[in-house]
């Protein structure tokens, strides 16, 4: 699965899975399409597969259609015309199993951490209510919120407040974790914490399903993606799967631009780049070691050699030949 072979429109692994996959993934959409009243089409014919025990990135720039899937996912929504499942399960009778946020739950912002989630609580019909308590001291606990769980919402930093929006997705056992953009909105450390988190319950086993714009962030905290592109599905797949098709770059920093790009050249480098400082060129085959060997042997002061790996932004712009940017 290479991604830089897939023509537009036909997204790798969009084939519909065969029906005996569903008990190995977590979701499988087929043909998932939502058109809303006034004709826009917000998915289109979406085949996702996202196996179980993942940590899926659900990414794609504002507007590509990844919460109009996730509310479809959560019976939020109706599908115009697909099917799906999630647990192997019609929505419907898996979502006792799923926690979900979309769209940060209303808080009581007088009322505690604790509080708001035992109201959380008592208004999920499948939740026991004997049980609620401890219940909910263990999420505000998964979520570390334990020692700000009597204070109130209003004082809750922002950070605090997405993580209580988590608490309230795991006050039951889940098998899957459904994320609206869960870093939206939080300052650097906030999102760092978010992203900790996510990867701590992914640990515990329980399959997230995360929905971000940004690549960076799904880079770092996924083990699969797929990438919308205005309600269409451009590639899924593993992280390192989707950027396969690609180029490594190396990137050399040095003084000695001309005869740096010469030495790569002349190792057979192609398209090399020299700029202000440094020379870029594809590392094909060669290695690093080898080529900073080289370069040293004949002379060329190296500052830096660094080894660039494609990144899921050059396989959005390599599949869509468009920047991520906000989808009409
Ligand atoms: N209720 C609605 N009625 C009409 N159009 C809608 C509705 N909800 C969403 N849309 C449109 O569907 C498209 C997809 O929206 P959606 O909210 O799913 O995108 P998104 O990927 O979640 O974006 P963001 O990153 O900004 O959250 C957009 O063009 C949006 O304007
Ligand atoms: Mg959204």
């Amino acid at each position: 699965m290479t991604a830089v072979t897939q023509e537009a429109g036909a997204p790798f692994g969009a084939a519909p899975p065969p029906a005996d996959a569903a008990g190995d993934a977590a979701i499988v959409t087929s043909g998932l399409t939502k058109r809303f009243r006034g004709g826009q089409i917000a998915v289109d014919t979406l085949d996702l597969a996202v196996p179980r025990g993942s940590v899926f990135g659900f990414l794609g720039p504002n507007g590509s259609g990844k919460t109009t899937t996730i509310r479809m996912l959560l019976g939020l929504v109706a599908p115009t015309t697909g099917e799906y499942s999630v647990l192997g399960l019609p929505p419907a009778h898996a979502l006792p199993r799923v926690g979900a946020l979309v769209e940060g739950p209303a808080f009581y912002p007088y009322l505690s951490g604790t509080a708001n989630l035992m109201r959380f609580d008592a208004a999920d019909p499948t939740a026991v209510r004997g049980t609620a308590g401890r219940r909910v001291a263990d999420a505000l606990e998964r979520v570390g919120l334990s020692a700000a769980a009597g204070k109130r919402y209003r004082n809750y930093s922002l950070g605090m407040r997405q993580r209580l929006a988590i608490a309230a997705a795991l006050t039951q056992p889940r098998e899957l974790l459904i994320l609206d953009e869960p870093t939206n909105g939080l300052d650097p450390q906030g999102t760092r914490e978010v992203r900790t988190l996510v990867k701590e319950i992914a640990a515990d086993g329980t399959t997230v399903f995360v929905s971000s714009h940004l690549l960076a962030e799904v880079e770092q905290m996924c083990t699969h993606a797929a990438i919308m592109r205005t309600g269409r599905l451009v590639a899924q797949g593993t992280i390192a799967s989707l950027s396969s098709g690609l180029v490594t770059r190396v990137r050399v920093e040095t003084p000695d631009v001309a005869d740096a790009a010469r030495v790569l050249g002349t190792l057979g480098l192609s398209d090399v780049r020299p700029s202000d400082g440094a020379v870029t060129a594809e590392l094909g085959g060669h290695a690093p070691e080898a080529v900073n060997a080289a370069l040293v042997g004949e002379g060329v002061a190296v500052r830096g050699l660094a080894v660039v790996r494609p990144s899921l932004e050059d396989v959005f712009v390599g599949l869509t030949g468009e920047g991520f940017d906000v989808d009409g």
